[in-house]
Formats: structure tokens, C-alpha cells, sequence
């Protein structure tokens, strides 16, 4: 195969970092091509330069041999290249169809805009994703996951030569993550290339030719699937061997006489109904099911953000009315949204105080913000969940993706929450990074912590769960100790019961 994109010596870098040193790597025509590495590694730079978002300060892309001087997102497209941006970039009062063609809408004779066509090739993409959307409702009432799913049905409709994900199955469920890696699958059969970049090395290694891994804003390799294993490149994206991704090792002492949340009879609207369970004291209690099974409106529910139509709350035995996040909190919840570009991070903000903003009552006395306590807090988390950062007093959003993650992951837990609800708790997070966390809930739980833990990652759900709830169509249709889920068990409910 010949070599459609060279990068060639790029570098870039922002005020106290070089997220690209001088790394040239080539895509072959046709392929696809894997980038791997750790939160903050410079893969995003990279596809950004070729997407036309950022210059590079050095260095030089070619394209089919020539070199190409890709200013602008526009410039981007005419060389035949689309992207998948890591951050969802729609725009929320359009509709579906509107994002689609947004820049670009069919013309029927007169000018007139041909709506009827923009329809019909839109459900073409999104049939062959596998998905039923209504191409009339406004993005904004989309979630997430369909969010994800315009995006890549705006990318496939571009009919572009190359095509580049950055992780845009993310938000996605097994069952769509499969059909859209049958679409790339369908299109490299067509000839596209396609660079794709995910922290899931199980679906790296399913989908992709070749891997190439960044570290530190350096090119270490790239590797043929074929000739290489997860762990050798665990190994590189780490640079030091990790004990193991996923430990085993579960708390002994799940106290099941201390019930720390119980919900009785909860419905809300067309999102669940009749859900009955109980959250032990120092439990990780699990919640499994697909995309629109109901998890993430059930969090939102106990946790104030949405009001039920009937139903139940108890914390230790004490009946609660939660009516806003506010009540949450001060009952000692704590939660970390499925989507935390909405609602989470304050991107003018800097690191340290996106840590401390949710635990000012600890750190503030008698009005005074203990300025020092602030600091120590936010050094710690930093160095403990490996958060990439200059330093502390950076701003927010010029974080890579999957460290803004870990900003607000230890936002909530700097707030010694009673409860914390979870909801895709490591989603973007890299492998190294992710242990780590899954050490400190392990750790937080053993200290009295219980915790709900929505995710869509079965293997982080057999692994790290004292028990697993299956949710499916709104309902809870198992309950299952880890004695006795096997993964099996547990997706045969989620698909069918
Ligand atoms: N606009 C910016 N200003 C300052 N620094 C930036 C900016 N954009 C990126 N960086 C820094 O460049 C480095 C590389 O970031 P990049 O987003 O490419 O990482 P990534 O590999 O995509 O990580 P992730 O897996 O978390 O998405 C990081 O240290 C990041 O903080
Ligand atoms: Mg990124």
C-alpha cells in the first residue's frame, strides 16, 4: 500500500509544553491506523493539525506525495479529509439534518435548498449505522451517544478519502460501537483510510492494521496488529509495565446490615418505572444495560437533577426529599455526569479550583478560603490520578480531553462524598490512568464510600463491582452478586432478560 498522509518532523507547542516533538509518521492508503497513547499524549494535536483546526510550529504534512498547506477546516475538506472531533462540535439549536449539511446543503434548480434529498441521504447513512433517529429534532434534545452518532453520520456522508475519529464511539454502547466499526470496516473496503483513535486497546486491537503510539508528545512506533499484543503496547503508551489494568481484588467487608441508599418504587415518565433496590454501606453496586435503558435518567433522578413522578429515597434508613442537586450534596451525594462538557467543568477556570469548587466548605472557614488547603488538595489528586498539567493554576481548557476528565473526577471526590453516583466514570481515560482510579475507589470504599457505577464497560463492570444491576427498557431486570455474574449472564439480560 502506498503512503497517502506523511507527517513530517511536526512540532507544536503551547506555553510549558511540547505536545508534538518532532514526530513524523506515515498512513498507509487504505488502512486502519490506530493512535494510541496517554491522556495528554498529543494525539488531538495531531489529528487537529491535519483537520485544518491548529498550525503546527514545525513540520510539513503530505498528502499523496505533495506537500499541503492545510490553514483551515475548509482546506481540510477540499484535500478530502474529515474529522470526528474528540469534542463534540454540532450545533445545538439545528436539527439533525441541519448539522449534517450545515455549510454545504443540496441545491435543488433556483437555489432552493433540497430538503427532500438531504433527508433521504441522511437516513441512507444512519440506516447503515444501524440507528433510528428523527432528522427534525433539534441536537440539543439529543444525548450524548446520538450526539456521537450525528457526528459520525456527518463525517460518512462527506464521502471524504480519509476519515479521522477521535474516539467517537466514547459515549457509544457495545451494540453501536459494532456497527460503526462494520462501517469502517465497510468503508475501508471502499478504500477510505481511516485514523482512529480510542483508549480501548480490546477495540484497537479488533479494528485496526496498524498502531502507532505517542508518549509525551513523541512518536515511539508504529506496529502491525497482526505481529504485536495488548500488553507490549500497555507497555509503551505506560512506559513502565503496569501490574495488571483490572485487579480482582474486591472488599471483603460489604457490611449488607448497613443500607446507605435504598430506592422504593421510583418511576419517572417514560425513562423507568417501578425501580426497587438497595446500595449497601462500602458497596460498589454496578448498573449495566445499553444506550436508552434508563441508567443515566435514573442518576439524574436520585440525584435531584430531574423529579420523579412517584416513588422513594433513603439514605441510612432516613427518608429524603431530594429536589435539586443542592439537596443532593448536602446529604451526602456526589455526582459525576455522563456528560462533563455540560455539566461539569468551568473551562475559565484553572485546575486547582475546578478541584476545589465543590468542596469550598471544607476548605473555606468562617469565609476564609484556606488558600493552602486548596493547594494541597489539588497537588494531591494531581500527582495521584496522574493529571497532566503545567501546573496547577492552568486554565481548564487547554487540558487535553482525558485529563479535564480527571479534573473532574477529583473535583467530586475531593468532596469526601456518603454516596457517589457514577455514571461512565473512566470514559477517555487512559489505561494507566484508569487503574489508578479504580485503586482509589477501591480505596474510598473500604473507607466507608458506597458507590452506584453506571458504565456501558462490561470489563470494568465484572471487574470492579460487588454487585451488578442490569437495567433494560426503563426496567431493573437483574440483580446479580459477582459470585455468581459472569459476563455472559450479565449481557443476556441487558439484550433480552
Ligand atoms: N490550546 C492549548 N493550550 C495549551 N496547551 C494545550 C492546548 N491544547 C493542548 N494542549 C496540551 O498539549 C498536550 C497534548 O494534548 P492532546 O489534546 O493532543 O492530548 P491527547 O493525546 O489527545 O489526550 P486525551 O487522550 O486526553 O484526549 C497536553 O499536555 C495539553 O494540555
Ligand atoms: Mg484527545
Amino acid at each position: 500500500m502506498e503512503n497517502i498522509i506523511y507527517f513530517k518532523n511536526i512540532t507544536k507547542k503551547y506555553p510549558g509544553v511540547i505536545a508534538l516533538d518532532n514526530v513524523s509518521v506515515s498512513i498507509k492508503s487504505g488502512e486502519i491506523h490506530a493512535m494510541v497513547g496517554e491522556n495528554g499524549a498529543g494525539k488531538s494535536t495531531l489529528m487537529n493539525i491535519l483537520g485544518g483546526e491548529i498550525l503546527p510550529d514545525m513540520g510539513e504534512i503530505v498528502l499523496n506525495g505533495k506537500t499541503v498547506h492545510i490553514s483551515n477546516p475548509h482546506a481540510a475538506r477540499l484535500n478530502g479529509i474529515s474529522i470526528v472531533y474528540q469534542e463534540l462540535k454540532l450545533c445545538p439549536n439545528l436539527s439533525v439534518v441541519e448539522n449534517i449539511y450545515l455549510g454545504r446543503e443540496r441545491e435543488s434548480g433556483g437555489g432552493r435548498i433540497n430538503w427532500t434529498k438531504m433527508n433521504m441521504e441522511s437516513r441512507e447513512v444512519f440506516k447503515s449505522l444501524g440507528v433510528d433517529i428523527n432528522l427534525k429534532v433539534t441536537v440539543r434534545n439529543l444525548s450524548i451517544a446520538e450526539q456521537q452518532l450525528v457526528e459520525i453520520a456527518k463525517a460518512i456522508s462527506l464521502k471524504s478519502d480519509v476519515l479521522i475519529m477521535d474516539e467517537p464511539n466514547s459515549a457509544l454502547t457495545l451494540n453501536e460501537t459494532e456497527k460503526l466499526f462494520a462501517n469502517l470496516k465497510r468503508l475501508k473496503g471502499q478504500g477510505v483510510t481511516i485514523i482512529f483513535i480510542s483508549h480501548r486497546l480490546e477495540e484497537v486491537f479488533k479494528i485496526a492494521d496498524r498502531i502507532s503510539v505517542l508518549r509525551d508528545g513523541r512518536y515511539l512506533g508504529t506496529y502491525n496488529t497482526a505481529e504485536t499484543g495488548i500488553d507490549e503496547i500497555v507497555t509503551l503508551i505506560a512506559g513502565k509495565k503496569l501490574v495488571s489494568e483490572l485487579s480482582h481484588k474486591k472488599g471483603k467487608d460489604v457490611k449488607f446490615d448497613a443500607i446507605a441508599l435504598e430506592v422504593k418504587d421510583l418511576c419517572r415518565g417514560k425513562y423507568f418505572s417501578h425501580i426497587n433496590f438497595q446500595l449497601y454501606e462500602k458497596e460498589i453496586l454496578g448498573i449495566y444495560g445499553l444506550q436508552g435503558a434508563g441508567r443515566t435518567e435514573l442518576l439524574e433522578t436520585i440525584f435531584g437533577m430531574e423529579n420523579p413522578d412517584r416513588g422513594e429515597i433513603f439514605i441510612f434508613g432516613r427518608r429524603v426529599h431530594i429536589k435539586s442537586p443542592v439537596d443532593a450534596i448536602k446529604n451526602g451525594f456526589a455526582m459525576l455526569p455522563e456528560d462533563r462538557r455540560r455539566n461539569g467543568l468551568f473551562s475559565n477556570l484553572d485546575v486547582k479550583d475546578n478541584i476545589g469548587i465543590s468542596s469550598m466548605r471544607e476548605i473555606s472557614s468562617i469565609g476564609f478560603l484556606k488558600r493552602n488547603r486548596l493547594l494541597e488538595i489539588a497537588r494531591e489528586f494531581v500527582k495521584m490520578i496522574g493529571i497532566k498539567v503545567r501546573s496547577i493554576t492552568q486554565m481548564v481548557r487547554n487540558l487535553s480531553g482525558g485529563n479535564q476528565q480527571k479534573v473532574i473526577i477529583s473535583r467530586w471526590l475531593a468532596t469526601k462524598p456518603k454516596i457517589f453516583l457514577m455514571d461512565e466514570l473512566t470514559r477517555g481515560i487512559d489505561v494507566g490512568a484508569k487503574a489508578e482510579i479504580y485503586k482509589i475507589l477501591r480505596k474510598l470504599r473500604d473507607d466507608g464510600l458506597s458507590i452506584l457505577l453506571v458504565s456501558s464497560e462490561l470489563p470494568e463492570i465484572m471487574a470492579e463491582c460487588d454487585r451488578i444491576l442490569v437495567m433494560r427498557n426503563g426496567m431493573l431486570v437483574a440483580d446479580l452478586s459477582r459470585e455468581i455474574a459472569t459476563k455472559e449472564k450479565v449481557l443476556r439480560f441487558a439484550l433480552k432478560g
